[in-house]
């Protein structure tokens, strides 16, 4: 019989790809978002969707009666700086939505809770690799309430609801919103690039950052679901290579063929300056050499993106 599985945050960038996946591999996919930032256009069409806020009592009920093998939980207001805006928004839709959700997950008696955390929960480590176990000192409202929500889960761990927490380092890929300003460092500077011929950088281009792309990210999510070794795990999920925003720069020139100025502005509020994991404890799980490199990834993304903005 077909598991189901419900995700939540099923309109957005990752819950989207994982959503189509999840299908492909003969799920029966359920899921959540209230469209803040995610759109209907980004649902596949098999799904069981429902609009709503996962903080909202009456839109889990709707899936109360659902046994659900495992739920993925990434829905949520995304980013450092819109949480600088308005910090009680991202509390509502981080911690809140999470607190909910996993009342919902033991009474619905769900097997298994993944959570997609974010590296945010470190803060400013200076220049080196940060491990799962390293102190974290979050520097933004969302990194406290991806924490919070972290703390939340590892607190409702029984028997009964296990759960994984996954530390996500930058995700890009075909798929992310290319409107949005404020969310995704790739898709930001490649909008910028191919829209305007122009890049605007807010903060240094010394920054540091590693980026997985998404098809790697959601082959991974595929191995998680119901996979006892995950079980009570936190795990940083990136591909351990370190980038500056230099190099990066340097990759799109050569890559869509576009020789366009850069211009830089003050960083944005609460913005990590240099942050980069030691997956050492991911290696042990799975074999990340498969990942692609980031000149592999940028390569797909701008030949998907010139069908958009040829
Ligand atoms: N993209 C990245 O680089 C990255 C890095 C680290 C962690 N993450 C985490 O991964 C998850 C998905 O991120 P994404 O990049 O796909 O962002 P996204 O904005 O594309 O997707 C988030 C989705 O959640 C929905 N949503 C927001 N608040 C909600 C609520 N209260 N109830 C129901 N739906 C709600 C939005 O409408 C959107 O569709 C987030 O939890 C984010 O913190 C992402």
């Amino acid at each position: 019989m077909r598991k189901n599985i419900l995700v939540t945050g099923c309109a957005g960038f990752i819950g989207s790809a994982i959503s189509k996946k999840l299908i492909d591999n003969k799920y029966n996919v359920f899921g959540i978002d209230n469209l803040s930032s995610g759109k209907k256009k980004n649902i596949p069409k098999n799904l069981k969707f429902i609009v709503g806020s996962c903080n909202d009592q009456k839109t889990l009920n709707k899936f109360k009666n659902i046994n659900f093998f495992s739920i993925i939980h990434l829905a949520g207001k995304v980013g450092s700086e819109i949480s600088s805006y308005n910090p009680l928004m991202d509390c509502e839709n981080n911690i809140l939505a999470t607190l909910k959700l996993l009342e919902f997950a033991k009474k619905t008696r769900c097997n298994h809770f993944i959570y997609a955390s974010s590296m945010s929960v470190y803060g400013d480590l200076g220049a080196k690799p940060v491990s799962e176990n390293h102190n974290c000192n979050p520097k933004s409202y969302y990194g406290i309430s991806k924490l919070a929500s972290e703390n939340y889960i590892k607190i409702s761990q029984n028997k009964k609801l296990k759960s994984t927490i996954l530390r996500l380092f930058t995700v890009y890929g075909p798929g992310q919103n290319l409107d949005n300003p404020m969310q995704g460092m790739i898709s930001i500077y490649l909008h910028q690039i191919m829209k305007n011929k122009k890049l605007i950088i807010k903060g240094s281009d010394k920054r540091v950052r590693d980026f997985i792309y998404i098809d790697d990210l959601t082959s991974f999510f595929m191995k998680i679901i119901g996979n006892k070794k995950f079980f009570n795990q936190t795990l940083n999920v990136g591909t351990g290579k370190k980038h500056t925003i230099k190099e990066v720069i340097k990759k799109l020139r050569i890559i869509t063929k576009i020789n366009f100025p850069v211009i830089f502005k003050k960083s944005t509020p609460l913005d990590q300056f240099y942050i980069f994991p030691n997956i050492k404890k991911l290696k042990k799980f799975i074999n990340v050499k498969s990942f692609k490199s980031l000149d592999e990834g940028l390569i797909r993304l701008v030949f998907y993106l010139k069908k958009i903005y040829d």
